[in-house]
């Protein structure tokens, strides 16, 4: 790959950015990042990754050394300087170097990079036409996982064990009902025809594209539930759907090897999916 990144205002090619080993978000994990896709060269749903980066480092107390407008002009510099027409830019502010100590540092000078990775999300993928198999698993993450945290060690060894059991994610749940996917939002169908999905806390992230569905589905007159569901309920439901940034809404077709419904992506999973391309495609920035 040789990619131009952006690192605390340079833009470089990707071999020479450096960060510190000393850098928090290396020894603590003390960033916060963000995931936006790109497709036709622009950025989707934008507004919603700027507003959640501002509240997760508002959570944690880091300061964004750049203002809103120069934000927004890196992000559609980057796209630019990689000719990237789809895929994502991924987002990166950490509290910086420090002598390694637990208290945050006093005078701490944050750490910003940017990097684009290419991915194809737009056209219907095998993943989309077939669907996507997850099993269930505890979910053992910390306490604040409405923070968008660069903390994804359980995330990553939840996805390896799923892919260890041949399936393609796996679904957390906690006291019984389910949390979210380890990198995306979870959803049902019940056979009713409701899309239910669990209420925001600091139990799940506040996925940007599970708000955008939740508010396009009223729109469009699908009945909406926001509550908790168990790992029974969502085995016994008539479909189940993952949504995030790259994944956009996704079918999911097995839970624990059990079919959800007849097996196949839903009805209202694939509305639901056309309605977001519509309308953020038309939304754009
Ligand atoms: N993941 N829940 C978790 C735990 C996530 O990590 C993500 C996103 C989501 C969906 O959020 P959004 O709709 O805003 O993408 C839900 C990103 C894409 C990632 O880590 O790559």
């Amino acid at each position: 790959m040789n990619r131009i990144v952006y690192l605390n205002g340079q833009w470089l090619p990707e071999a020479e950015a450096k960060v510190s080993i000393f850098d928090r978000g290396y020894v603590f994990g003390d960033a916060i990042y963000e995931v936006t896709a790109v497709t036709q060269g622009k950025l989707l749903d934008y507004p919603g990754h700027v507003a959640r980066f501002h509240r997760s480092i508002g959570e944690v107390g880091i300061v964004c050394p750049v203002s809103d407008e120069e934000l927004l002009a890196a992000h559609r510099e980057i796209v630019t300087r990689n000719s990237l027409d789809e895929g994502l830019i991924y987002l990166q502010l950490s509290r910086g170097p420090a002598d390694r100590d637990f208290h945050f540092p006093k005078a701490p000078v944050p750490t910003l990079s940017m990097f684009t990775q290419a991915k194809k999300f737009i056209d219907d993928d095998a993943h989309v036409r077939d669907g996507v198999s997850v099993i269930t698993l505890p979910d053992l993450r910390w306490g604040r996982r409405d923070i968008k945290t660069v903390q994804l060690l359980y995330p990553s060894m939840a996805k390896m064990e799923a892919e260890k059991q041949g399936a393609y994610d796996a679904w957390l749940y906690q006291d019984g009902y389910i949390t979210e996917a380890t990198s995306s939002s979870a959803h049902i169908v019940t056979r009713d025809g409701v899309l239910v999905t669990r209420p925001l806390s600091h139990a799940i992230l506040p996925g940007i594209t599970r708000g955008s569905i939740l508010s396009l589905a009223r729109e469009a007159g699908i009945p909406v539930e926001e509550r908790m569901f168990t790992v029974d309920e969502a085995k016994a439901a008539a479909e189940a759907i993952v949504t995030s940034a790259t994944q956009l809404v996704q079918p999911v077709v097995k839970i624990d090897g059990q079919p959800i419904g007849d097996g196949k992506p839903g009805p209202l999973t694939k509305r639901l999916r056309k309605i977001y391309i519509d309308y953020h495609l038309a939304h754009l920035i």
